[in-house]
């Protein structure tokens, strides 16, 4: 039996992996990909989704699109990052994947009420706004769930401000809710993800894989990292949100500690920043955990497997 997940995200480069990642790993069982506003409009990302998911021949897992902007703020999407369709510097295939016509918001919730309690991952890798809409529309979900493990965040690192990371900036109310639900959350932050570096020896072994997708994943990574070099100074791009699949699939990939994390709302300075208190002792009622060590070659092997899997 697969660990069912349920991927909430906005593709993004490195969503677009995240989905291949999920996709083509035999130990996840990927039960709905679900679209967000945030590194693009939800147009644009959702259509990425439906290519990727054409691409990569994912014609039996239902995509759904949810919010179009987060639930406070207004709409500031990364095309820094991610260029005007979301997916810059790659082919997209035109999508014969169909969008579901339910809300993603109401399939997150459906499935995670149609299945065994306990039995479904949330993985969100966009701003937390469908999953935060979620929870308020249908309580219930919270204790049905077995664990969420979402990209955003960090407790030292920081891309867009000095202190918080994009996915919760995007949407700090949302990020509010989610952390504070009371089911089990796990931050896959920058201080691991920024390590998730597609150096030149990754790429070319993924060049040597030599299929569409392979060619499709060395295209969008040189397009990561070009704009990674631009607007960050990296090297070589970090590739964020198949990290938080990678420790689904397998947690020895990550070293993770259990310590309390809250998002600051009202900080002239810090709105938006996942506030991680390491001081001992450790609340027993602690629910949230953090990454803060990758594996490095663990997870680009799963990746690279995934990718040759899926052809
Ligand atoms: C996160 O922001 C987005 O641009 C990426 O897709 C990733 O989810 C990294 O801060
Ligand atoms: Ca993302």
């Amino acid at each position: 039996m697969g660990k069912k997940i349920i991927l909430d995200c906005d593709p993004g480069h490195d969503d677009a992996v995240a989905m291949m990642l999920a996709y083509g790993n035999p130990e996840i069982d990927l039960l709905a990909v679900t679209t967000v506003a945030a590194n693009q409009t939800l147009n644009k990302v959702t259509r990425n989704a439906r290519s990727v998911a054409t691409l990569i021949g994912m014609h039996d897992v239902p995509i759904a699109a949810g919010c179009s902007r987060p639930l406070i703020e207004e709409i500031k999407v990364a095309a820094d990052i991610h260029g005007e369709s979301g997916l810059d510097g790659v082919v997209l295939p035109e999508p014969t994947v169909p969008l579901e016509e339910i809300n993603a918001v109401d399939l997150i919730i459906d499935l995670i009420m149609q299945n065994p309690a306990k039995t479904i991952t949330l993985v969100p890798t966009g701003a937390l706004t469908n999953i935060a809409m979620a929870v308020r529309k249908e309580p219930q979900i919270i204790d049905r769930v077995k664990e969420v493990v979402l990209m955003g965040g960090a407790y030292h690192d920081a891309n867009a401000s000095a202190v918080a990371e994009f996915n919760i900036k995007f949407d700090p109310e949302a990020a509010k809710i989610v952390f504070n639900a009371g089911w089990q959350v796990t931050m896959v932050g920058l201080d691991v993800t920024h390590t998730a570096l597609a150096t030149p020896e990754i790429v070319n072994q993924i060049k040597a894989i030599k299929t569409e997708t392979a060619d499709f994943v060395v295209d969008l990574l040189a397009f990561f990292r070009d704009m990674y070099k631009k607007g960050q100074n990296f090297d070589a791009p970090p590739v964020h949100d198949p990290c938080a699949v990678a420790y689904v699939i397998d947690p020895t990939v990550m070293v993770t500690k259990k310590v309390p994390v809250d998002i600051e709302l009202n900080g002239t300075l810090t709105r938006g920043m996942t506030v991680a208190d390491f001081r001992y002792p450790i609340p027993e009622d602690c629910q949230t955990s953090v990454a803060v060590k990758l594996d490095h070659a663990k997870f680009w092997q799963m990746v690279e497997d995934a990718i040759r899997k899926i052809g």
